[in-house]
């Protein structure tokens, strides 16, 4: 690692900022957080509670953890001694543009700018800014929740320097992130574009009365998502093609593959369409409370993670 990262900025603190700040904390970090919220002491605390059991599962030392978590009054406060900087607020164009210009200002000269945006790239909200503050900014967007789910995809603009990139993946990688460094801005990224390709067919399946929601939440997680965890959709189809591999596969159904695609579903998702999707998905899940589901996603991760950990330990 060419640099140290002692010091983490968190701006925002809500689904995701909380999950960073615990992680980042459970890493040694000293983490100021931010966020207006007027429950934010609460909140915090609530977090550090509910996370530190999961990241001790994943073998870190969590005593001490409410010590380095600190709150701070605004954000020229909370980024004063930062050596990293992430940003976790409304997923806004504006509210960007606005933030990073004051974190520019008011951080550190050294200070990685890092943005857990979804779909917003760093260029759309740097623009306004001189050559070298841009350089400084980047995109690293996490999968939620990020202190358990290991993907950060590290997204640079049209002005980040290559520095601010090496920095960004060793950062991440210090506090047991898998970073993948994306070539191009492309909105939505890669990981929501995938997301978002198969829960427009998720939707239209349901519909078109296929499926209801938690029948396609069966057929998922006891088929692509268990595969998924093992070998992403290239190795899978390479292996789907047997020993003839990808070219097998490719030559084989290539031709039944594209007129799949092509008679893809697109949901209508109007109005009263919509409604009924709402009232079918609440229907399933709607009589469990946030914290039970949550805790439930939480055990059944730990135990994804912990699985493939064990036979990653068997193979070496
Ligand atoms: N929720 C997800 O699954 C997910 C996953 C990856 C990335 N993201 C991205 O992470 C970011 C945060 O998403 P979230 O789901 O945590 O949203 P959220 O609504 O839970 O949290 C946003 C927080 O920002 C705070 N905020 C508003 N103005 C602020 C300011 N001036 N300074 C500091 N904090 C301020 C709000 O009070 C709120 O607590 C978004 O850019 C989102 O696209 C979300």
């Amino acid at each position: 690692m060419n640099r140290a990262f002692r010091t983490a900025a968190v701006i925002g603190a809500g689904t995701i900022g909380l999950s960073w700040a615990t992680l980042f904390a459970a890493h040694g970090l000293t983490v100021r957080v931010t966020d207006p919220r007027p429950d934010l002491a609460e909140a915090v605390d609530e977090a550090l509670a509910t996370y530190a059991p999961h990241l001790a599962a994943r073998g870190l030392g969590v005593t001490g953890l409410a010590d380095r978590v600190h709150l701070a009054d605004g954000v020229t406060e909370a980024v004063r001694d930062a050596d990293v900087v992430q940003e976790n607020g409304p997923e806004r164009l504006e509210f960007k543009q606005d933030l990073f210009a004051t974190l520019v200002r008011a951080a550190p000269g050294h200070a990685l700018l890092l943005s857990s945006s979804s779909a917003i790239p760093s260029s759309a909200f740097t623009r306004e800014l001189p050559d070298e503050a841009a350089a400084r900014v980047l995109i690293g967007h996490p999968f939620n929740p990020p202190h358990l789910v290991p993907l950060v995809e590290v997204v640079p603009g049209e002005r980040t320097g290559e520095d601010a990139v090496l920095d960004a993946v060793d950062f991440y990688t210090s506090v047991g992130r898998t970073p993948v460094v994306e070539r191009k801005e492309i909105p939505g990224f890669v990981g929501n574009r995938l997301q978002n390709a198969l829960s427009r067919e998720a939707v239209y399946l349901v519909e078109q009365g296929v499926v209801t929601p938690e029948e396609l939440d069966t057929v998922m997680t006891n088929s692509l998502g268990l595969r998924w965890a093992t070998v992403g959709p290239f190795l899978g189809s390479h292996l789907g093609g047997g020993p003839g591999g990808y070219r097998h596969m490719a030559e084989h159904i290539g031709a039944s593959m594209k007129q799949m695609w092509a008679g893809l579903g697109t949901p209508s998702q109007n109005e009263e369409e919509q409604q009924r999707l709402i009232e079918a998905v609440e229907k399933a899940y709607g009589s469990s409370t946030y914290p039970e589901l949550t805790g439930a996603r939480d055990r059944r991760q730990l135990a994804v993670l912990a699985a493939l950990d064990g036979a990653d330990k068997e193979e070496n």
